[in-house]
């Protein structure tokens, strides 16, 4: 089987490249006002893919990629996150573009990594405000006015269910103040709000592509007890299923709808509909999908009455037949084929795994290539159950980007915890001379994608 359209690439968020966090105009994100710990860095350097996109498309390029998946930066194009444009931010992603466009190289863009501009996370604590969400509409729309001539693939947020499950909001832009079950709810709502006015912006170009992505959830139950079995498909409806069939069809997870109406909810449901049954054209063309390990979930461990959504959280434990990354994460191939063919079967859209890869400690000697198996493994294994899930199982596939494949700061600012093919030298607390060098993985990387035929 040949496609030779098959996406292969990299995938990175604007606050883990692009460093330059004050230059030409760039208002602060809530990410640029952490500050560093003997552990992390700060985020205010990031790689500087700000000055050296260029160097760094052509390293992607010569590795045979075709597919860059990045961030505009919300606080980069509007400063405020609500209020005037800044044109140099702006411009600065159409040179962008057209660099990689040039290379003959497809750009996916993703409109928001949680860098939520700081003004509103302060104003209106994100997400949880329905004025932040129509921000966030303004400012998606202005971005797709500029490239809709350039960039075919849309991605409005990244891991759009984390909203769900994760238990401090801190990704969904909610900073401060008591935490309750509603307003989590309330801020997926808003997130789809945003996710289905976008889509319906996004279609009215000919041509353009738009899909909706979760953090997937591999989840096994922990016994053959059926207390264990029931919270797991409830943990997966919850997480994974509900937000996927938004993306798919336009409707909710009935499961999820009823949990709202039970609990005092059922205003959020009817806002979402409101806007859905108005909007006509907000299914998406594919479904995007990191995955980088799976869970167990062990219903002693839930306490009684939790929500739903939090099952996965308080239930996880360890899986013994798997082997863990330095890092604590479970590698599984497997869970990552069965991921594909789940939500190829149950959604029948093509699916795009745009994040997957190991992250490890390195550090170069200033001479020596950094032989990485562990990592050629990983991704060896991978691919391989992508394969399988598309050649024995019939799903639909339309790419494969692996994480940070030129070395970034971790989602919690560690420079030491790298997934790249590619060395930067750089460390938390020493930004060094942020050389590129490749690493034994970036030919393997190489050989296998001129090998590989989708
Ligand atoms: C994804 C995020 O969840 O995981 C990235 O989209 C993140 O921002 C990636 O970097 C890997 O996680 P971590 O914590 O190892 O960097």
């Amino acid at each position: 089987m040949e496609n030779s359209n098959f996406l292969w690439g990299n995938s990175v968020s604007s606050m883990q490249t692009e460093g330059a966090w004050d230059k030409d105009g760039k208002g602060p994100s809530v990410y640029d006002v952490r500050k560093a710990t003997p552990e992390t860095s700060d985020w205010k350097d990031g790689i500087d893919e700000y000055h050296r996109y260029e160097e760094d498309f052509d390293l992607m390029k010569n590795a045979g990629m075709n597919c860059y998946r990045f961030q505009v930066s919300w606080s980069r194009v509007m400063p405020t996150g609500d209020g005037s444009i800044n044109q140099k931010g702006l411009d600065y992603y159409e040179r962008f573009v057209d660099e990689l466009l040039k290379r003959d190289m497809i750009p996916v863009i993703c409109l928001y990594h949680f860098d939520m501009p700081l003004a509103l996370a302060k104003k209106y604590n994100g997400f949880v405000n329905d004025h932040v969400r129509n921000a966030f509409v303004r400012f998606s729309k202005i971005v797709i006015d500029k490239l809709a001539s350039k960039v075919k693939y849309w991605i409005p947020f990244n891991e759009q269910n984390c909203t769900m499950f994760e238990e401090g909001f801190q990704n969904s832009g909610y900073l401060q103040g008591d935490k309750t079950i509603e307003d989590q709810y309330k801020i997926a709502t808003n997130s789809l709000i945003a996710y289905a006015e976008v889509t319906d912006y996004v279609h009215k170009f000919d041509g353009l592509q738009i899909g909706g992505m979760v953090a997937y959830q591999e989840m096994y139950p922990n016994s053959m007890k059926t207390r264990d079995v029931m919270v797991t498909r409830k943990a997966n409806e919850f997480i994974n299923n509900d937000f996927l069939s938004l993306f798919a069809t336009g409707k909710r997870s009935a499961e999820v709808i009823q949990y709202m109406k039970n609990n005092g909810m059922t205003t959020l449901v009817q806002k979402l509909n409101k806007v859905t049954e108005k909007l006509t054209n907000i299914k998406s063309d594919f479904l995007a999908f990191s995955y980088y390990y799976s869970l167990v979930i062990d219903s002693t461990r839930i306490q009684q009455d939790v929500a739903p959504n939090y099952y996965m959280s308080q239930g996880k434990v360890l899986n013994p037949n798997l082997e863990t990354s330095e890092y604590g994460w479970q590698i599984d191939a497997d869970g990552f084929r069965n991921s594909i063919t789940e939500m190829s079967d149950r959604f029948g859209l093509p699916i795009f795994s745009v994040e997957n890869g190991i992250g490890a400690k390195e550090e170069w000697d200033g001479q020596n290539q950094i032989d990485d198996d562990y990592r050629i493994q990983y991704h060896k294994e991978h691919i391989q159950a992508m394969k399988d899930a598309i050649q024995i199982d019939g799903a639909q596939v339309m790419g494969y980007l692996g994480w940070g494949l030129i070395d970034i700061p971790s989602s919690a600012g560690n420079m030491e915890k790298r997934y790249g093919l590619v060395y930067v030298n750089r460390g938390n607390h020493e930004l060094r001379d942020l050389r590129r060098v490749p690493k034994k993985s970036y030919y393997w990387f190489k050989k296998m994608i001129a090998q590989e035929k989708f």
